[in-house]
């Protein structure tokens, strides 16, 4: 009787839940995939080619961000594109998808009618496609779910991604960067080395925002308890929105007077490691900001899964840490040996200047990492 009466508990709340869903108009919850399932890998079997759906002049009032437009600039110009869908193996949307923030000024609205305007048989429940994504819900939950669009079966690639909203071996995590990021640029050669990086001033730091309520607060809200003044340096201030004063505890007047005598670039430069917890959203720019500054990333935010996992070892290149045992980090990082320092130090460069150093890398990374798998698939299929 227990048992019959919560399974009709659970199918009340999944159909209420559906119910929900409807209501917003378009059913928006993605069916799980994997690439056996929802890629045609037959379509790559003569080239990787890849296309790009044009935008229709109805929708060219929409915004573009300068982000994507780079990124479909790199396919436009690479070798990879072409202007057939019928020869193409990978597609991707010429409407801008990378911020689905409802409040923020990039989001576009009309996805599902864009979507709706391509040919049926190309757009093909969006089999093959890769959508970039790089912000995802809004205050307060910042609801991880849906992009507010279908995205049928096509692969993500996002920004933000966790254990919840990914599917390992089919979407992609990316890592978040600025639009100044570089497009493009040569790998560093090490002369940095030539500098005694032994002894950098700082053991750790982080500057940023502290949020002083609501998801991702928790976190930001300890880091002070590391601050030494020395080799130790939190610095958080409370200001960001227009109505941070509302909300402001006792600490916020210190923590913002403190703040402003710390400087972000030397801080990053002349520290050991750099702490990277989690914003409102799980990833953040801070992370390649660390790793492009020679500092080796402390990462605090649970489930992230970092960029590019499926082919970067990170275990090698960054520490990462429970929310939970944050306050923990200055032992974990005391007790380092020398050696193990300067070996994560050097593979977070490496790893900075193979995958992440500019914004033609990670796109083409992108790309290299579905080639891959496709290229697994053809060999397994040959066994
Ligand atoms: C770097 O610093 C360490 C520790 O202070 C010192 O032992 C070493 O000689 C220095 N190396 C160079 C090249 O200056
Ligand atoms: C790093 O520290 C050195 C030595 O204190 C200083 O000269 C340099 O300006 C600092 N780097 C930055 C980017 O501030």
């Amino acid at each position: 009787m227990k048992a019959n009466q919560s399974m009709a508990t659970i199918i009340l709340m999944s159909m209420l839940s559906l119910g929900g869903i409807q209501s917003q108009g378009i059913n928006t919850e993605r069916k799980p995939c994997k690439m056996e399932d929802c890629f045609d890998f037959d379509r790559c079997s003569s080239s990787k080619k890849v296309y790009i759906h044009p935008m229709e002049k109805i929708f060219e009032v929409a915004p573009q961000s300068a982000i994507y437009s780079k990124i479909l600039k790199y396919f436009q110009e690479s070798e990879h594109y072409t202007n057939n869908p019928n020869e193409a193996c990978i597609f991707l949307l010429g409407i801008d998808t990378t911020d689905r923030d409802v409040r923020s000024q990039n989001y576009v609205k009309n996805v599902n009618e864009y979507i709706d305007s391509l040919d049926p048989a190309v757009w093909n429940n969006g089999r093959n496609h890769l959508i970039f994504n790089f912000y995802h819900g809004t205050f307060p939950d910042y609801d991880d779910h849906n992009l507010g669009f279908d995205t049928g079966e096509a692969m993500i690639a996002r920004a933000s991604s966790s254990e919840n909203n990914f599917f390992k071996g089919f979407d992609v995590s990316l890592p978040l960067f600025h639009e100044n990021h570089p497009d493009d640029v040569e790998p560093k050669v090490k002369i940095d080395d030539q500098r005694n990086e032994s002894r950098r001033k700082y053991l750790v730091s982080f500057k940023g925002k502290r949020y002083v309520y609501g998801i991702g607060s928790g976190t930001r809200n300890l880091v002070h308890h590391l601050h030494n003044g020395d080799d130790m340096v939190m610095v958080t201030t409370c200001k960001h929105n227009n109505d941070w004063q509302v909300y402001q505890d006792d600490r916020c007047q210190r923590d913002n007077d403190e703040y402003d005598q710390w400087d972000y670039e030397d801080l990053l430069t002349n520290s050991t490691f750099c702490l990277v917890p989690r914003g409102r959203r799980l990833g953040s720019f801070r992370f390649l900001e660390t790793l492009r500054s020679g500092c080796i990333p402390v990462v605090i935010s649970d489930s992230w899964i970092l960029p590019f996992t499926e082919t970067i070892d990170w275990s090698s290149a960054a520490i990462v840490v429970a929310e939970r045992d944050a306050l923990s980090i200055p032992e974990l990082l005391m007790s380092m040996s020398r050696r193990k320092v300067e070996k994560l130090r050097d593979s977070a460069r490496d790893v900075y200047d193979g995958y992440l150093r500019s914004i033609k890398v990670i796109s083409n990374h992108v790309l290299t990492i579905i080639s891959k798998r496709i290229d697994d698939h053809s060999g397994n299929l040959e066994k």
